[in-house]
């Protein structure tokens, strides 16, 4: 999400659409296909995973040298097997404020489901003025592109396949011909219902023509998932006093995912959709408890009030969490508790019902990165509450990976929140009820919970309890594909102040984030002790450092960057850095547009990549297994745009991208409504991305 805070807005349809569709397989086609998938996936992490333990040699000085300075550091693994050792070989772009895509020369790039795109139903063609409704919404593609995923099939891989894509928020100056309405306190029905159904995942078949450029399959797999579409909950937390609503009295099933922000997927080839900054979108005008306070919840109104919306139904009142009847069963006091999950969804099978895996926790999930699985051994999620002195945090399941598992392995195991110790070691620290340290802990504060419902349900203050490290805002997480070596970017830390500093997190205040990483005991993901230390400190030339404790070089004009956000370490070992500085960084400091790096994970070698157009977010990242698609997403390019007066015409402007040394692409305040969209970056020679 933007640093830019929006205020402004639902749906009373909770169903997505039906597909109507077209040339496609029939449903027994597809459920086979799913299954051959799941075989390819967990074929391909087991070649991955026996390769971890029978690595071949480094083979060149330049190699060794890198892994002689990173061993010095991990003390626990003297010979760690780097294989991947990826070439940077493109030449690095500056940074730019045009109003387009810029990518190096030699590379193209296209657009695919920009906002409003019909995927489903009857098709309603985008409206250039805004004038699609609710219902028109929830048949195209949603707003503020984020995390994504792409499903290849195992048939032709590399050319087909599924992109699920997040969408975190909207712009209401954007998403309505003039702007949100408020009439006499209360919003527009239909309003609110674009509002939420602009929320969520789209699923979309995509497929390579002959020509190289990617289009949409108007199929039985594409479907939208908004902020009204119901969804069973799973985990310690089913059934719990905590979620029982009038919508579900049981508390079994919550309504929509809101605020999807960073994303992961499963060995087992399913999604998870990650629920960031949820609290803001409801209101409690009564006394909030605890599992309201400590993450945010408004006592004056809901981010885009949705629950004053003119058709006073049942759907939209429920972000109004104010304890009204005499029980949870008559009213939405505990409808907030429902979000703040990660939520597994197949993409597969477009007839699934998203779930809530409350095992996992509940904070401002950024997003949900599995270490690569191994057989016989529990399977470990890393994700982030990104909020200004908030935690890491980490899953380990009970039950051991093998081919045969599926999503309900995420019901049971163990949340762990992070502590950095100043001397460059770390503990994993178990928020469990039945944990002795975790008990003696809660004794110690006097902070009581009633099961392991409620310390989920409050993993916030769970993490509080036992003593984790507050971070500079932590975002995205990746983990190397062979070393298990996770990277997590701290995006930036208004408030961090001289006096709260630590060695993880060294900057007081913390403009410019930071990259840290670190190594698990004995490269087992599903250890409680680790090793770490800072990739990079970003920031302009005078207030930067990569590798601060090996060659400590500051950041140049091919690389200098802040507020890193988006990270993924791709198939050939390149580190991708996607920035989300605010507008005033970008307009008024020394590092342009928002905009994405590559990075060599161990020698610290940097290059700026791609920049993106004016007043976007560059956030979202996947690649065909090939490596020759890479698809990034732009989000909300025009963030500052008032009704009819936009600060981007990205991408109907009709300039997708340049390359250095064209000419910039300037702005239209009265031009071309501008759209979050995904790109497809590819090399000219049809080679590999990055190499
Ligand atoms: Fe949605 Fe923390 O970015
Ligand atoms: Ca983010
Ligand atoms: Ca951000």
């Amino acid at each position: 999400m933007s640093d830019k805070d929006n205020n402004s807005v639902e749906s009373d349809h909770g169903d997505e659409p039906m597909s109507n569709h077209s040339d496609n397989p029939h449903f027994s086609t597809l459920l086979e296909k799913r299954l051959s998938r799941r075989q390819m996936l967990t074929g391909s992490l087991s070649i991955a995973v026996a390769g971890m333990f029978g690595l071949p040699e480094l083979t060149t000085q330049a190699e060794a040298a890198s892994s002689a300075s990173i061993a010095t550091k991990f003390t626990q693994s003297p010979n760690p097997p780097f294989v991947l050792n990826p070439t940077l070989g493109f030449n690095a772009i500056p940074i730019t404020r045009s109003d387009t895509v810029t990518i190096p020369l030699g590379y193209k790039a296209q657009t695919v489901i920009p906002w409003g795109t019909p995927i489903t139903g009857s098709y309603p063609a985008y409206a250039p003025d805004a004038s699609n409704s609710g219902v028109d919404q929830e048949q195209q593609v949603g707003a503020h592109h984020d995390g994504m995923h792409y499903f290849p099939f195992e048939d032709n891989p590399n050319t087909h396949g599924l992109l699920t894509v997040n969408h975190e928020y909207v712009d209401q100056n954007v998403l309505h011909t003039h702007g949100p309405s408020l009439i006499a306190g209360q919003r527009p029905a239909d309003e609110v219902s674009k509002e939420i159904a602009a929320h969520g995942v789209s699923i979309v078949e995509i497929s390579k023509d002959t020509d190289g450029n990617w289009r949409i399959i108007n199929g039985l797999y594409n479907r939208r998932i908004t902020a009204g579409t119901p969804m069973e909950i799973r985990g310690p937390v089913r059934g719990s006093d905590l979620v029982k609503t009038k919508y579900s009295p049981a508390g079994i099933e919550a309504r929509g995912t809101i605020n999807n922000c960073g994303n992961g997927y499963t060995p087992w080839g399913t999604y998870l959709t990650c629920e960031e900054n949820w609290a803001s979108y409801f209101v409690n005008r009564a006394s909030l408890p605890r599992e309201h306070s400590r993450y945010g919840v408004s006592t004056h109104n809901g981010r885009y009030r949705w629950e004053t919306a003119q058709s006073g139904a049942d759907e939209h009142i429920r972000f109004d969490v104010s304890v009204k009847g005499s029980s949870a069963n008559e009213d939405y006091r505990n409808e907030a508790n429902g979000h703040g999950w990660i939520v597994e969804i197949d993409p597969f099978n477009p007839n699934s019902k998203p779930i809530k895996r409350t095992a996992m926790g509940r904070f401002a999930h950024e997003g949900c990165w599995v270490a690569p699985p191994q057989l016989g051994q529990p399977v470990v999620f890393y994700s982030g509450d990104d909020a200004q002195n908030e935690y890491i945090y980490k899953f380990v399941t009970k039950a051991r990976y093998s081919k045969e598992i599926n999503g309900d392995i995420l019901d049971e195991g163990i949340l762990y929140a992070a502590r950095f110790n100043d001397e460059g070691t770390g503990e994993w620290l178990a928020l469990d009820i039945n944990d002795p340290y975790f008990h003696a802990m809660s004794l110690s504060k006097s902070v009581f919970f009633m099961d392991q419902a409620d310390v989920l349900v409050n993993t916030r203050l769970a993490a509080d309890v036992v003593g984790a490290t507050k971070m500079d805002r932590p975002e995205w997480g990746t983990v190397h594909p062979q070393t298990c070596e996770v990277y997590m970017t701290l995006t930036n830390n208004s408030s961090r102040s001289a006096g709260t500093i630590d060695a993880a997190n060294p900057r007081a205040p913390n403009p410019y984030g930071h990259i840290i990483r670190w190594r698990e005991e004995g490269n087992r993901p599903w250890a409680t002790q680790f090793t770490w230390d800072i990739f990079v400190l970003a920031g302009p030339e005078t207030d930067s450092q990569i590798l601060p404790e090996q060659s400590g070089l500051a950041l140049t004009q091919d690389n200098i960057f802040a507020s890193p956000d988006g990270l993924w370490i791709d198939q050939n070992g390149i580190l991708w850095i996607q920035t989300d500085m605010s507008g005033s960084q970008q307009s008024s400091g020394p590092f342009g547009n928002n905009q994405m790096l590559a990075a060599h994970p161990f020698t610290g070698e940097i290059k700026r990549f791609l920049v993106g157009p004016q007043d976007c977010e560059v956030t979202g990242i996947t690649s065909t297994p090939d490596g020759k698609s890479l698809f990034v997403n732009l989000q909300h390019p025009g963030d500052r745009s008032g009704a009819n007066s936009f600060t981007s015409n990205w991408p109907d402007n009709g300039k997708v991208f340049k390359h250095p040394g064209e000419p910039a692409v300037m702005v239209n305040p009265s031009g071309a409504r501008p759209r979050s969209a995904t790109v497809v970056v590819s090399r000219e020679d049809g080679g590999v991305v990055g190499m």
